[in-house]
């Protein structure tokens, strides 16, 4: 035993080290603009995100987490897009980006052990973010709902941060959180939230601050001790108008790449599908961003599947009597004709 926490301390000591190289490597400016390219109408959270992620160079600590992020605010409105979007950006494999739902794992103390398995006497198994965490430890952890956390929960995740690492309790290894960027997404008091991001005008700090305060109060407060060691909370705004046709754009023309199909050139203009967007706010109760991209999205398969056995190996959208209708877009005639005639004559 005492050999093998011995050989584990190594491996901890060589991946701090390994650390503090590693994050050389996030530029800024750059990251800001790969994530604009997939996170709509949430540009100053972003520059946030990528500037103090920029900064974690390696003159910072390394024996804490890479950055702590909480993100608050309305529903559907690309909290958990975006922290997909980092995944992608900062690991570059999606596999890099751990799950852990609060709004599943029940109000209970025991989510303590599903996270870091069951105490060494106790049946049960490691747990599952320690172990999670051993394989991959440069990775996104996204602690969703965390208002619906049980205090045992919160105070091993802020252990996890302060020692930078996690111990397993069946196992006992310890797991390295320094590799880690922590995402934490709330809903709480969101519309209140949603309505003061509108409204603010002020600093970015100054409305952290309100947003903290909003945050703290109410039957989905965010626990005190969490709250104040969160130095930066991000709070997203609403989704409104041609924004949520630009995800609609985002999101159909990710679907026609899943059918191997290309976009052709302005293909998808939001100009055009917001017609579609304001039809379906008019006509539907359920008008939110996430209702109305899942159903203008799963429109439009039929059409994809369609081109696709016609032999296109492009499309474009249109948009007909509100509706989202898919063209095949074929090659240039006159190209065609061109290449043709030295063969006719
Ligand atoms: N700002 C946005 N940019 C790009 N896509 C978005 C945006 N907002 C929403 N979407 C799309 O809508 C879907 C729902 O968004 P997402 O899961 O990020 O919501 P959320 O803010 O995490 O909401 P919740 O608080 O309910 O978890 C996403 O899959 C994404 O495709
Ligand atoms: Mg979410």
């Amino acid at each position: 035993m005492p050999r093998t926490m011995l050989t584990h301390d190594v491996l901890l000591a060589e991946q701090l080290d390994r650390k503090a190289n590693e994050l050389k490597v996030i530029n800024a400016e750059q990251l800001a603009a790969r994530l604009k390219e997939h996170i709509v109408g949430q540009d100053k959270v972003i520059d946030q995100i990528a500037r103090q992620l920029g900064q974690r160079d390696a003159s910072k600590r390394t024996d804490e987490p890479i950055a702590v992020f909480c993100f608050v605010g309305p529903p559907g409105v690309g909290k958990t897009e975006l922290a997909k979007a980092i995944t992608d950006a900062v690991y570059k494999d999606r596999n890099h980006l751990l799950f852990y739902s609060f709004a599943e794992m029940a109000k209970l103390p025991q989510a303590a052990t599903t996270l870091i398995g069951s105490p060494k006497n106790y049946v049960g198994g490691e747990g599952k973010l320690t172990s999670d965490l051993r394989r991959i430890p440069n990775a996104v952890v996204l602690l969703d709902d965390i208002e619906k956390a049980h205090a045992a929960v919160i105070e091993l995740i802020l252990s996890g941060w302060d020692d930078g690492f996690l111990t397993d309790q069946q196992t006992g290894h310890k797991v390295p959180t320094n590799g880690a960027i922590f995402i934490l997404t709330s809903n709480a008091n969101s519309r209140e939230i949603g309505e003061l991001v509108e409204a603010h005008t002020g600093t970015f700090d100054e409305l952290n601050r309100k947003v903290k305060d909003l945050l703290s109060v109410g039957e989905s407060a965010l626990a005190p001790e969490l709250l104040s060691r969160i130095e930066t909370v991000f709070a997203f705004r609403n989704i409104r108008g041609i924004d949520i046709a630009r995800v609609v754009a985002l999101r159909i023309e990710r679907r026609a790449k899943s059918y191997g199909l290309a976009v052709a050139d302005g293909g998808s203009r939001k100009e055009i599908l917001i017609d579609a967007v304001q039809r379906l706010q008019k006509t539907s109760t359920k008008s939110g961003v996430r209702d109305i991209t899942l159903k203008l999205e799963g429109s439009v398969d039929d059409g994809l599947i369609d081109a696709k056995a016609g032999g296109a190996t492009k499309v474009r959208f249109e948009v007909e009597d509100g509706k989202v209708k898919v063209v095949p877009v074929t090659e240039d005639r006159t190209s065609v004709v061109s290449a043709a005639a030295p063969a006719a004559s």
